[in-house]
């Protein structure tokens, strides 16, 4: 299973099925939060929902394709970070991340990202990683740009967010630029 510590308070571990209900309900709490800028939300309408979304994570990561990991804070699951695809070809993959409201300004997600990215290029071998931001979502801009991403251009009108097409600006980073 995959488990990473990060630092006493902060653990990222593969979400399971016994977590369904408490991650169902950090969702339900947190719509008009996330549906700003994530397009599945609305689709989430209840905890079999979410169990679809965990099994097709445990898929994802029996297949060796990526995983999804929850976020535990202070022993409370406060969002998710994970991989969206996964080209062992040309090495390469992205990185998706959501956080509860409350737990924001703490810094949480670049440090979660940051050990997804020591655990992309290190234990997995890949070379490049991107994240994808809407080009007005400037939180999620700070990341990658927190953590020295280069910002590569923008991709227009590429997401659907409830019928407002959105641009997304394109960062990656190398292993060359990493390690
Ligand atoms: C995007 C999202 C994860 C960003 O959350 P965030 O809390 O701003 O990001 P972090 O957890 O990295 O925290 C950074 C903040 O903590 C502060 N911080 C405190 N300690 C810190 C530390 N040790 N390291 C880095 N930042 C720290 C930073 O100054 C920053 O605060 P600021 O925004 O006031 O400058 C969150 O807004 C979210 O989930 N939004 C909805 C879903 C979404 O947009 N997902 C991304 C789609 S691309």
């Amino acid at each position: 299973m995959f488990k990473y510590i990060i630092d006493e308070d902060l653990e990222l571990r593969l979400i399971s099925m016994e977590d369904s209900d408490e991650f169902f309900n950090l969702i339900d709490s947190n719509r008009t939060h996330l549906r700003e800028w994530l397009p599945w939300v609305d689709g989430t309408k209840s905890v079999e929902d979410t169990k679809n979304f965990i099994k097709s994570s445990m898929n994802q990561y029996g297949a060796n394709n990526g995983f999804q990991a929850g976020i535990w804070y202070m022993d409370k699951i406060v969002g998710i970070i994970g991989l969206h695809q996964l080209s062992w070809y040309h090495k390469n993959t992205s990185i998706g991340y959501w956080l509860a409201e409350g737990f924001q300004g703490k810094g949480i997600m670049t440090k979660a990202c940051r050990a997804v990215i020591e655990y992309i290029f290190i234990t997995l071998g890949l070379e490049r990683v991107e994240i994808r931001c809407a080009d007005k979502n400037f939180k999620s801009q700070a990341i990658p740009e927190r953590l020295g991403f280069t910002k590569e251009g923008v991709c227009r009108n590429v997401e659907n967010l409830y019928g407002n097409y959105v641009n997304h600006i394109v960062y990656s980073v190398l292993r060359e630029e990493w390690v």
